[in-house]
């Protein structure tokens, strides 16, 4: 019903001839997988990666993308630009963006709807700090980002959105959250869009990933989990290998 997908978030990482020599090892590995694959990869990459990965079952996508059209925004980069270059997915408000560059649940659904505008698909990420996670906040924090993500956006654009739910003390870290922990977090945010969208589209037309330190060595117990349809990947989606044994979780 939710078909898995598995998207490398390849962060600033890899310059042309990298990404060239990265998509050339991995797009025999993943050719007949299952799942669906995206490669989320920095700009100076996406015009290489899509040649590369041009007729290959690989999905191209950005790791951000501005809310206006144009204009002075120095640095920016909008939707239409990101579209021109056969961009599908782009990644909105993961935590590093929202620690790192004044990233506000505001400015995510201002993004997302300029995603949506140009026919490009949000991956959207939520997920909670140590801090508000210690502070028994998962709850709070989960509804308010999911909710605030998703102000004004119409329900018959659900199959065009991936929700990605990454604790954000287990980015980088090596610890994950346990596939039981991740899988009854999700609930939350799927039942937040259940609240929003109601209980039928919650569960039938919302895909929702988890993030963070996820590898070959616990993507399978992970994607076992009932509410868990997919993965976003960063460290492990760098090695062609790695990201290949993510991507078919099933071995
Ligand atoms: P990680 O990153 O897999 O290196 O923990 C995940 C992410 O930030 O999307």
């Amino acid at each position: 019903m939710r078909r898995p997908i598995i998207a490398g978030n390849w962060k600033m990482n890899n310059t042309k001839a990298q990404t060239y020599a990265l998509l050339n090892d991995l797009i025999p590995l993943v050719k007949d997988a299952e799942a669906e694959v995206v490669i989320c990869v920095p700009y100076t990459s996406i015009w290489a990666a899509g040649e590369a990965i041009k007729g290959t079952n690989i999905h191209l996508g950005a790791e951000n993308v501005h809310w206006a059209e144009k204009g002075a925004f120095t640095g920016e980069i909008s939707a239409d630009m990101l579209k021109e270059q056969g961009v599908e997915y782009v990644i909105i408000g993961h935590s590093e963006r929202r620690q790192y560059f004044g990233e506000t649940d505001q400015t995510v659904n201002m993004r997302v709807k300029a995603a949506l505008a140009h026919g490009l698909k949000p991956i959207i990420c939520v997920g909670e700090t140590l801090e508000e996670r210690e502070g028994g906040k998962v709850e709070e924090v989960l509804v308010r980002q999911t909710t605030e993500a998703f102000r004004d956006i119409d329900k018959s654009e659900l199959e065009n959105i991936v929700i990605a739910y990454e604790p954000v003390w287990a980015i980088g870290t090596g610890k994950t959250a346990t596939a039981q922990d991740a899988n009854d977090t999700i609930a939350i945010v799927r039942g937040t869009m259940a609240k929003l969208y109601g209980e039928k589209n919650a569960e039938e037309r919302v895909r929702i990933q988890y993030g963070g330190s996820m590898n070959p060595k616990n993507a399978k117990e992970l994607m076992a989990m009932p509410q868990i349809d997919g993965g976003l990947i960063g460290g492990a989606s760098l090695k062609a290998v790695d990201f290949s044994q993510v991507v078919k979780y099933n071995g």
